[in-house]
């Protein structure tokens, strides 16, 4: 390992379909190559494990998220840089997370409703319209937007590398990893 750094959680929240997934990949790999520890949470994956058998009810979103918080905490204060992917729809349990976690950054992942529907990557938008699948967020189901990230990701407007990007930047004016140029400078 090259170098240690600092831990931090980087919280990933937004709609279904937003590009969370997809940006986290991104910095992960990004950071890998930068020699960072690196652990991601993703909802979807969480949800086979971790947090098995919660159901998309408020309560049981919010037991999600507590429980991806914990782990977020007990890694980001063992140096290792902790890329949350989930939905986490409403706004006081994020906050909650936030007061929980010393060192947090929240990242809006923001695409329309219509343009994440238009994607439709799993194809779950199509069932929340049919009604197969109820409590969709964004559907017949609240998204509390952030009232101050750290970082706004728009997606319908940005590639990927430019939402990356602005995250890593943000990793590196708090000073939590080193410019990528000063890498091999001390
Ligand atoms: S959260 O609301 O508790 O933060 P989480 O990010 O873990 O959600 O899981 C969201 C994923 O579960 C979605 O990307 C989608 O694949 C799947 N999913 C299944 N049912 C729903 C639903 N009713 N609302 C949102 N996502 C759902």
């Amino acid at each position: 390992m090259r170098q240690q750094g600092y831990g931090v959680t980087v919280w990933f929240t937004g709609l279904s379909g937003a590009g969370k997934t997809t940006i986290c990949k991104f910095v992960e790999n990004e950071l890998r190559i930068q020699g960072y520890r690196v652990e991601v949470l993703d909802g979807d994956a969480v949800r086979q494990n971790l947090c098995k058998g919660l159901s998309f009810s408020k309560e049981d979103r919010e037991e999600n998220i507590r429980r991806i918080g914990f782990v977020a905490h007990l890694l980001s204060r063992n140096n290792v840089i902790v890329l949350v992917s989930a939905i986490s729809p409403y706004r006081e349990i994020r906050e909650q997370v936030r007061q929980s976690i010393p060192s947090f950054i929240e990242v809006y992942v923001n695409a329309s409703l219509e343009v994440c529907e238009q994607r439709d990557v799993k194809g779950l938008y199509k069932k929340a319209r049919s009604g197969e699948i109820k409590h969709f967020t964004g559907i017949d189901d609240p998204y509390e937007i952030p009232l101050r990230p750290e970082v706004e990701c728009k997606t319908n407007q940005e590639s990927v590398t430019q939402s990356a990007t602005k995250v890593l930047k943000k990793l590196e004016d708090l000073g939590y990893i080193v410019a990528s140029n000063e890498l091999f400078i001390s």
